[in-house]
């Protein structure tokens, strides 16, 4: 008889403490503000990258910032369309938001080029004194040439070649190979330099084109090989960093112009914030991607200096193509 009873009132109490928590999460919907702008963010990498978790850590700054008024959703894994198409898509405010690699802004706004030349930096300290000074900000406001707002830097390394069925050793080497390039002119350019063939493939179509022989090599840096797989159907993978090609965050100017000042300064400061929360990610990523190849059956060649310069003395006609007019400030950033 006791045991009924109290069993009785156990299921009693549960039953209260249903309908009362039922009733605060009703009252808590009702009173919640709706936010007063749901805007994308486009990603083409994947779930998890450096990129797309600095892309996660903005939003959430951003929402916390303004309580809530202006919630921006990560659409990672290219799911509104290859950068090229969110960049255009952005001109007109049907994207708000992206976060893509400066080779993509750089087809647009050609003075980009000065950023994607080969062998341009010592180091990477050395590019991250440029993008952080005042040669950076002028970058950044570029993008407005072409109805963007530029917000801030994110990191993506050093690019380096990786090829199928034989090693990259040396210029002579890359004669007559065919190695996929992003869709950019200047980085077609340099393949050429080299005495290969650039062939133009969106970046998540890579994978099936090493597979399939579509392309015999491409380039990238080591979170990227590794993440989209690249590894397993290309597994040398030859150290040059021909170029530091950095992320830019940027905003869709005319999304941009409905915000208030007070908005566009926090959301500002937030890119600013999720940045150097992705470099932090970037460099254990690096790490980790780079070992999880190696231990795969990845073979690293690291070319010596003298046949580095080979490849860098490759270039003279493509610094001259694109950058003629620039030669002052690409000494500069030399220098800096
Ligand atoms: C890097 C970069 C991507 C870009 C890709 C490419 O991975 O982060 O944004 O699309 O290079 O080679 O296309």
């Amino acid at each position: 008889m006791k045991k009924r009873w109290i069993i009785a009132s156990t299921i009693l109490f549960a039953a209260a403490v249903a309908v009362v928590g039922i009733w605060f999460f009703n009252n808590r919907k009702k009173t919640e503000k709706a936010p007063e702008y749901v805007l994308m963010y486009a990603e083409n990498q994947s779930a998890n990258y450096p990129t797309t978790l600095g892309g996660e850590k903005f939003a959430d700054l951003v929402y916390e910032r303004t309580n809530g008024r202006i919630k921006i959703q990560i659409k990672y894994g290219a799911e509104l369309g290859s950068e090229a198409e969110a960049i255009n898509q952005m001109k007109y405010g049907g994207i708000a938001f992206a976060r893509v690699s400066v080779s993509q802004l750089a087809e647009k706004i050609p003075e980009m080029n000065v950023l994607l030349l080969p062998y341009l930096y010592d180091d990477s300290a050395h590019m991250w004194r440029v993008l952080e000074g005042e040669i950076g900000d002028e970058f950044l406001k570029k993008t407005e040439n072409y109805n963007l707002v530029g917000l801030s830097w994110y990191d993506a390394g050093a690019r380096n070649f990786y090829s199928a069925d034989k090693p990259i050793t040396s210029v002579e080497d890359c004669a007559g190979m065919n190695i996929r390039v992003q869709e950019s002119a200047i980085m077609a350019d340099m393949i050429s330099a080299l005495g290969a063939n650039p062939i133009e493939v969106v970046y998540s179509d890579v994978y099936s084109a090493l597979e399939q022989g579509i392309v015999d090599a491409a380039e990238n840096n080591w979170p990227s090989y590794e993440s989209m797989n690249h590894y397993k159907v290309a597994k040398y993978y030859t150290i040059d960093e021909h170029v530091r090609v950095p992320e830019m965050q940027i905003c869709s100017e005319y999304v941009w112009n409905m915000f208030s000042d007070s908005d566009k300064e926090i959301i500002t400061e937030c890119a600013k914030e999720s940045a150097q929360y992705e470099r932090k990610l970037w460099i254990q990523r690096e790490e980790r991607s780079k070992k999880k190849a190696i231990d795969s059956g990845t073979q690293v060649t690291t070319l010596s200096p003298e046949e580095k310069k080979k490849f860098r003395d490759a270039m003279s006609d493509v610094y001259v193509k694109y950058c003629g007019d620039d030669m002052d400030l690409i000494n500069k950033i030399i220098d800096y």
